[in-house]
């Protein structure tokens, strides 16, 4: 019996899901729940946009047929199982609906209003939000209990990591049916608490402020420090190089939002550079200049490719990405499974990072921290409290 059946007769869930918003992470959620045999109903006030959303979908599926992944049957099944409209009333049958419009909590609250009278009361509704707070959201509805975060990673059809995120209203079992349905689309999910940034966009911070800030104090050039962490520590993009792909304005936005939304803790602080290259439309490679020039590679500088120097600014980051993996912990965010999985699933990193401490030892890492933390007296490099215990007890973080 195939996985997705097993889970419709065991929590008797409808098949139909809908999917609100055809943008970038709206149709590649339509895709997946699509290509998992649900029918789905992917809605948007845009037509346009709904035109654009089936041209993409019906493209990456006619790559996925020429590759041999899927059948043209099958392809053409998912195709009939994809259904466009304008009408929120058309998510009346659906057993689930996921929000993934504009990032404005004014339209959002707005949607979900009239998408409460439209959808049955055990519809179970939910935001694809990066950044607002699912209590937030859920606030406007008659039944909050029934609403939750789930969300995915750009771009959600190759993404295998989606964090759900229970609310303070969330009712329990829904939570365990959306962990059973979205781990049925052959997604790894990570259950966290409705914190800034979640998991992902909380813990990798440091990756590009600390990144940020050793350039800043002239350490090294963005290429070292790339080469630094490609080379030295095996990640698989550098921080400038995954800051240009990401996008400066979209970077600098998540930290600007999760520094603001932990009451401007200073592990958050944005940083200049950033903001710099921003205001100068240095966006990265969607301009054609970030950090890096990409309209002329040959002006792209070398590293200094000295070990020693790249081994402390490998080292220096990835102590600061272990403090904050160890503070969600401590936070009770998520798990340490469930921290680890998600770096690794969720931003590729080559290892999770507390496995990771517990390899080098809790004491070697409480160790650089503290060093950091005499040399600057800054918050930001302030050892947390179960790395001191871990360290002192000489004990794993993953059992
Ligand atoms: P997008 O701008 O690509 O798409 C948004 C879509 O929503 C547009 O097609 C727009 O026409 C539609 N829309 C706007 N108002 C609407 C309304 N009232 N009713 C119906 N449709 C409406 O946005 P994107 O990037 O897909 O983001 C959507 C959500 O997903 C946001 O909450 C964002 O924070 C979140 N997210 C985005 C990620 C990303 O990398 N882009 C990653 C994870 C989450």
């Amino acid at each position: 019996m195939k996985k997705e059946n097993r889970f419709l007769m065991e929590t008797k869930f409808k098949e139909i899901i809908g999917v609100i918003g055809a943008g970038t992470m709206g149709a590649g959620i339509a895709q997946v729940a699509a290509q998992s045999g649900h029918r789905v109903v992917l809605s948007d006030t845009n037509p346009q946009q709904l035109q654009f959303a089936q041209a993409q979908i019906e493209k990456s599926l006619g790559r996925l047929v020429e590759k041999g992944k899927i059948t043209t049957e099958k392809s053409n099944e998912i195709v009939n199982n994809l259904n466009y409209t304008t009408q929120l009333s058309e998510h009346s049958e659906a057993s689930l609906v996921i929000e993934a419009i504009v990032e404005n909590l004014a339209i959002k609250h707005q949607v979900f209003q009239q998408l409460e009278q439209a959808v049955s009361p055990k519809c179970i509704l939910a935001s694809n939000t990066s950044s607002l707070s699912i209590a937030s959201i859920g606030a406007c509805l008659a039944d909050p209990s029934r609403f939750l975060g789930i969300h995915f990673f750009n771009p959600a059809t190759l993404m295998p990591l989606v964090e759900v995120i229970p609310g303070v209203a969330t009712a329990v079992q829904h939570i365990e049916q959306i962990e059973q349905l979205i781990t049925a689309w052959n997604k790894s999910v990570v259950v966290c608490k409705d914190t800034p940034g979640f998991i992902v966009n909380r813990v990798a911070r440091p990756f590009y402020g600390e990144a940020l800030r050793i350039y800043e104090e002239g350490m090294a050039d963005f290429a070292t420090i790339d080469w630094a962490m490609t080379h030295i520590g095996g990640f698989r993009m550098g921080p400038f190089t995954l800051m240009d792909f990401i996008g400066n304005d979209i970077n600098y936005t998540v930290t600007e939002t999760v520094f603001a939304a932990f009451y401007f803790d200073p592990r958050f602080k944005p940083s200049f550079t950033q903001k710099r290259h921003m205001e100068a439309g240095f966006l990265g490679k969607k301009t054609n200049r970030g950090f890096y020039n990409y309209a002329d590679p040959s002006n792209i500088q070398a590293p200094t490719e000295d070990y020693e120097l790249g081994k402390q600014i490998f080292e220096r980051i990835l102590v600061l990405l272990i403090n904050e993996a160890a503070d969600a912990v401590f936070m009770q965010v998520a798990s340490a499974q469930a921290i680890d999985l998600a770096m690794t699933k969720g931003v590729n990193y080559p290892k999770g990072l507390l496995a990771w401490a517990d390899e080098l030892g809790s004491d070697w890492v409480l160790e650089r921290l503290e060093m950091l933390f005499a040399e600057y007296g800054e918050d930001r490099y302030r050892p947390n409290p179960l790395l001191r215990k871990m360290a002192r007890n000489q004990s794993k973080f993953i059992l």
